[in-house]
């Protein structure tokens, strides 16, 4: 019989197939979870704590190394002030409630985003845990907090032109590495795939250079409600996706096997 995903936890997920490195989840859809059970927008964030807790667990459990969670982009201000506040709020409780079992669980917190216009507590709560987590070499959890891609992506623009500037680069020589290592993921692998609970399809200004070649998820559940049985099912969708990054698929290349073309191919012509 051949094994299935989440038969048995404790097996490697290499057994099943390929696991991705890097899983970036855009956490939407707490409003409406909220709204269909007449509650507060603010019930459905609380909510959506909750399932953040158990994909954790579910991601060190499935041997997921880097988690990226959306948390509040740099849009969500335009929101009312109050869910402002509820939000800012939860992410202080988070932080007290959590941070201990996390560091104790080897998990090593990140977080990316805009930090300067942060309220100054929240600001020291997230160096508190970057502090706290730095040894730890477990799974990666990056929480994207007041983040938003085109702004980060302009900040390593910023930081590029001022070494260009100052002599300490040659604009000629800039790499994609260059450019990379002056993002907040500097040093993470690329994300290898995105999952997006809530029913929306768009990346909504999340990763957009480290995301070039994710494969994408879509699930109609909503965040809240998300759990191990949500992330199995898109890593198994994930262990179906052949990735070709431009290239011909494997079986299109072998040897033995030219492109059909009717005629030999010039390569095979000239080989
Ligand atoms: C995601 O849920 C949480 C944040 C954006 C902070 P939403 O609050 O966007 O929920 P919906 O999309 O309105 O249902
Ligand atoms: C994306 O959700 C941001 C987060 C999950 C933090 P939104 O609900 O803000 O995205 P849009 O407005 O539907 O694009
Ligand atoms: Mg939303």
């Amino acid at each position: 019989m051949v094994a299935k995903l989440g038969d048995d936890a404790k097996l490697p997920l290499a057994v099943y197939g390929n696991v991705p490195r890097h899983v970036a989840i855009i956490m939407d859809g707490n409003g409406r979870w909220a709204k269909r059970r007449l509650l507060p927008r603010q019930a459905g964030h609380v909510s959506g704590i909750a399932a953040l807790r158990n994909t954790v667990a579910a991601a060190r459990d499935l041997g997921i190394s880097y988690l990226t969670v959306y948390a509040f982009s740099t849009e969500n201000w335009q929101r009312p002030q109050s869910e402002v506040s509820a939000l800012m709020g939860l992410f202080r409780r988070f932080f007290h409630a959590d941070m201990k079992r996390l560091q104790k669980e080897n998990v090593r917190v990140r977080f990316i985003g805009r930090r300067e216009n942060l309220d100054s507590d929240i600001a020291s709560l997230v160096v508190q845990a970057e502090q706290m987590t730095e040894m730890n070499s477990g799974l990666n959890l990056t929480v994207a907090f007041n983040y938003g891609a085109r702004e980060e992506l302009m900040r390593a623009a910023q930081a590029l032109a001022s070494d260009a500037a100052n002599g300490r680069i040659d604009p000629a020589t800039i790499s994609e590495k260059d450019f990379s290592d002056r993002l907040q993921t500097g040093g993470f692998p690329d994300v290898d795939l995105v999952i997006r609970p809530g029913g929306e399809k768009r990346i909504s200004n999340f990763l957009l250079w480290q995301a070039a070649y994710a494969e994408f998820v879509f699930v109609e559940a909503l965040w809240p409600d998300f759990g191990k049985e949500h992330l199995e099912e898109a890593l198994k969708e994930y262990a179906s996706r052949q990735r070709r990054f431009g290239r011909l698929a494997p079986e299109d290349t072998a040897a033995g096997n030219p492109p059909d073309h009717g005629v030999p191919s010039q390569r095979t012509a000239l080989s």
